[in-house]
């Protein structure tokens, strides 16, 4: 039987009939803005993070985007990012006229190397967004106290870690703003694009009300515009969807942790890199990822075996083209450099069945195996 790299529907299945029955009392009514379905959702989404106010939004992208513009970031600034993240965090920064300025990761957790973030701080850095990626918190005391001692803010991309918590916190609710995405394939996925923003000061929250709707005022909100904002609402159709899977996210979380653990015990023996094996809450898997010297030839191994496996990322961010313009040079940052060729993610996702990751570690080990010198991490 093929293995998938992920099966969404398993996520939704047997939700579908409450989601049809939501889908049609929103039809019905037509509340196709914001609304109860939305506050709803925000309330259930701050309880759960342990915080007072969630802001939805249409995009884990808007949510960054809006977050950096509540900050004060502005044109002319500079913003410390990873080198090695998804395309989006750095985009953000460009989008709201500032520069992005990369920083290397730390090779064993994939997340930025706080010690690389001093050498990277100028009189026009503003702030520092924290990826925790992969599902894996970065190392947010130091990052946290580098922000403080600089006087930067400090904002936190969990796009890829919903649900991941660090001594007894969740992720996100540790800088001056986090940024969560509900794109499908995310820990807690929509049926499309989603997002939202949580953040401990009053200000930003507000902001971020007003700028999602176009910089519509919040107390008199018939046509009256504070200031220019975005069209960036999140759905009633998402927020529905969301609050159904919601209840369900600590489950989803259990498994992946579970699956996780599954694949070290069968694969720590190997001469492969394996995720930083966490049991304490503060990894959750969105992604498994391997690292080997001849990734590509596991993954078309993989493939031939009808398994499927997905490299997260082949590029880092400072020699994508888009970026050429900041003037970076290949070795400029040798960890995200290396992480780029060699990692590869396996499946990992809720509702894998232990007998298919038996498969894809002994199908893995087999591939070591017989390409000794090409398995090797060295
Ligand atoms: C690390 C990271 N940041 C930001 C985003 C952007 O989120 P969205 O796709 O919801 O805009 C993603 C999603 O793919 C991501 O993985």
């Amino acid at each position: 039987m093929p293995i998938p790299f992920m099966n969404l529907p398993l996520q939704h299945e047997h939700l579908i009939p409450d989601v049809m029955k939501e889908y049609e009392r929103i039809l019905t009514s037509s509340n196709f803005i914001l609304g109860e379905t939305v506050e709803k959702f925000e309330n259930e989404l701050a309880e759960w993070l342990g915080v007072e106010t969630a802001v939805g939004v249409n995009s884990g992208t808007d949510a960054l985007v809006m977050a950096l513009q509540a900050l004060g970031v502005s044109p002319g600034d500079e913003v410390i990012v990873p080198a090695y993240t998804f395309v989006a965090t750095a985009d953000a920064v460009v989008r709201v006229g500032a520069k992005p300025v990369f920083v290397d990761i730390d090779p064993r957790s994939y997340n930025i190397d706080p010690e690389k973030i001093p050498a990277a701080i100028t009189d026009k850095t503003r702030a520092i967004i924290v990826v925790h990626l992969y599902g894996q918190i970065a190392d947010i005391d130091a990052i946290r106290t580098i922000a403080q001692q600089r006087g930067l803010k400090l904002i936190e991309d969990v796009a890829q870690a919903f649900g991941t918590q660090w001594r007894g916190k969740k992720a996100g609710t540790y800088g001056d703003a986090g940024c969560f995405s509900f794109y499908p394939t995310k820990n807690l996925g929509g049926a499309g694009d989603g997002g939202a923003i949580v953040s401990p000061h009053d200000d930003v929250i507000e902001k971020c009300l007003l700028m999602r709707d176009h910089g519509r005022s919040l107390t008199v909100p018939d046509m009256v515009f504070e200031m220019i904002g975005y069209n960036s609402r999140l759905s009633p159709l998402q927020a529905a969807f969301l609050r159904l899977k919601l209840p369900e996210v600590d489950e989803m979380l259990s498994d992946r942790i579970e699956n996780a653990k599954l694949y070290d015990s069968l694969l720590r023996d190997s001469d492969l890199v394996l995720p930083e094996m966490r049991d304490d809450g503060s990894h959750t898997y969105n992604l498994y990822t391997i690292q080997l010297r001849d990734r590509d030839r596991l993954k078309n191994f993989l493939r031939e075996k009808k398994i499927g496996s997905a490299v997260y990322y082949p590029r880092p961010l400072h020699l994508q083209p888009c970026f050429e313009y900041l003037g970076y040079r290949e070795r400029a940052f040798p960890a995200a450099e290396q992480a780029a060729q060699r990692v590869l993610s396996l499946p990992i996702f809720p509702g894998l069945k232990k007998r298919e990751i038996e498969t894809v570690a002994a199908t893995v080990l087999e591939f070591l195996q017989n390409n000794a010198p090409y398995g090797s991490r060295k």
